[in-house]
């Protein structure tokens, strides 16, 4: 391994910060390549149970260094929240946290805009975290942006974020009928934030190269999911970023020549949280199970999420578009609760059967799935950390879909824990 991908290969959810953190073991660097604090990666080791939104998930688990990439949108508040708790857990992170001075700053007024933006869409919602992760994006687009280096220079820092403000200012008051933001509450609100995240900011890229030169180990991790790709998911309904593949390099500075591995990250069924289309979403009891069982409740908001079978469909484009090698085929044991298990092979749309996944949200709406029926084990795989001691049915399941999308399982998750894992390599 050179430099590996993690990839969320539905949308979002898919158990990346489990995977990260046991893979990081080996790795020198661990890098978050886009997205923010929407972002809810949960680990579980040593009966702790730990959910990161931007630091990334390799900082418990070994030496690595860990790398916030320009490609992420970072909240200085959340981000002090966060460290103050990975230090509480006895890491020091002095030595273990770079921010990339490319990255763009989420500022209050990011986080107020997203919300009031969500309320007057009303029944067009998109279901966003309200974390401000849109409109930092449409800053950084309309190169009005705030990036980690301006930091250094608290002037100028202090003259764009005005320049900002007044704009964003005649927005809210003129459009959303919003209170005004004191410019002044604002700075006082961000002093401690941005004096104690300073000194992480460095030039990460050139770190990265510099890795790569001495063949060091780079494990790349993705927030989201693929079927949340601002170009490739699900529009609008998506999040304001690139989490798949082509991400990763933008969101790092890591050239696409130097990747040696895609490993895409599916659940063995389908979850979504936000509004927008989904195929197999199951909105009776079948999915109130599987919301019970997999416990489908998001790590960031808390909102339920929507529940369905694993769609094959959607999966086999997210192993083309991200080029995926490698599968982690995670909640394997969230399935030992069905006697059945269905699984989506074609859309029917309008009686014509077809395997390729529509780029329109409006013709995504209208699909029907298709299923096959595959048996249950009704017995337990939780905590399995070999496959042959997999129940038969259970083989056959993850037999399956490794054909069907020809990519090998080279991880299968059997529970939240680190222990909960069979390796394959
Ligand atoms: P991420 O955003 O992709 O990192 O995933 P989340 O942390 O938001 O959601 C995954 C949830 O599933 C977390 O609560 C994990 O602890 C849990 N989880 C991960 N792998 C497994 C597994 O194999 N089995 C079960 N039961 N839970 C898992
Ligand atoms: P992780 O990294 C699941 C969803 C939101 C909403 C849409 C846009 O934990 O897998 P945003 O706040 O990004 O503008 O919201 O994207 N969303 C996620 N869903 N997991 C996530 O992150 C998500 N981050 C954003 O629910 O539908
Ligand atoms: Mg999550």
């Amino acid at each position: 391994m050179a430099v590996r991908i993690i990839v969320g290969a539905q949308w979002g959810d898919e158990g990346k910060g489990k995977v990260v953190d046991l893979l990081s073991k080996k790795a020198n660097y661990v890098v978050r390549y886009q997205g923010g604090a929407n972002a809810g990666h949960t680990l579980k080791f040593d009966d702790r149970e730990v959910v990161l939104h931007l630091i990334p998930s390799g900082i418990f688990n070994g030496d690595a260094t860990c790398i916030i990439g320009n490609g992420v949108v970072v909240d200085p508040r959340a981000l002090l929240e966060e460290i103050g708790n990975v230090e509480k857990m006895g890491v020091n992170l002095d030595d273990k946290l770079l921010i990339s001075e490319s990255a763009h700053v989420i500022l209050p007024y990011h986080r107020i805009l997203d919300q009031v933006k969500e309320k007057s869409r009303g029944d067009d919602a998109i279901g966003t975290t309200g974390r401000g992760i849109g409109p930092a994006y449409v800053s950084k687009v309309s190169r009005v942006g705030i990036r980690m280096s301006d930091l250094h220079h608290p002037e100028l820092f202090r003259e764009k974020v005005e320049k900002n403000l007044a704009d964003i200012n005649q927005a809210l008051v003129n459009v959303y009928n919003e209170p005004r933001i004191d410019p002044e509450e604002m700075f006082d609100s961000l002093k401690p934030c941005l004096a104690r995240i300073q000194n992480f900011i460095c030039n990460t890229t050139a770190r990265l190269h510099d890795a790569i030169d001495n063949g060091e180990q780079i494990l790349m991790e993705g927030a989201q999911g693929t079927l949340l790709d601002l170009d490739h998911g699900t529009y609008p309904y998506v999040t304001s970023s690139s989490p798949t593949a082509g991400g990763a390099c933008t969101g790092s500075g890591i050239p696409p020549t130097a990747v040696s591995h895609v490993m895409g990250i599916t659940k063995a069924y389908c979850t979504r949280v936000g509004n927008g289309p989904f195929p197999t979403e199951l909105t009776d009891e079948t999915g109130e199970k599987f919301r019970k069982h997999g416990a489908e409740f998001g790590a960031t908001t808390g909102r339920p999420r929507r529940c369905g079978w694993l769609d094959l469909v959607a999966l086999k484009y997210a192993v083309k578009l991200n080029g995926i090698n490698e599968i982690a085929f995670t909640k394997l044991d969230v399935l030992d609760h069905f006697d059945t298990i269905e699984v989506c092979t074609e859309y029917d749309i309008e009686g014509e059967k077809t395997d390729t996944f529509p780029v329109s949200s409006q013709q995504l709406n209208t699909v029907k799935p298709v299923y096959q029926t595959l048996q249950g084990w009704r017995g337990t795989t939780r905590d399995i950390d070999r496959f042959k001691d997999l129940p038969g049915p259970a083989k056959e399941y993850i037999e399956f879909v490794e054909d069907f999308i020809g990519v090998p399982f080279k991880i299968i998750s059997t529970g939240p824990k680190r222990t909960e894992t069979i390796l394959r390599y």
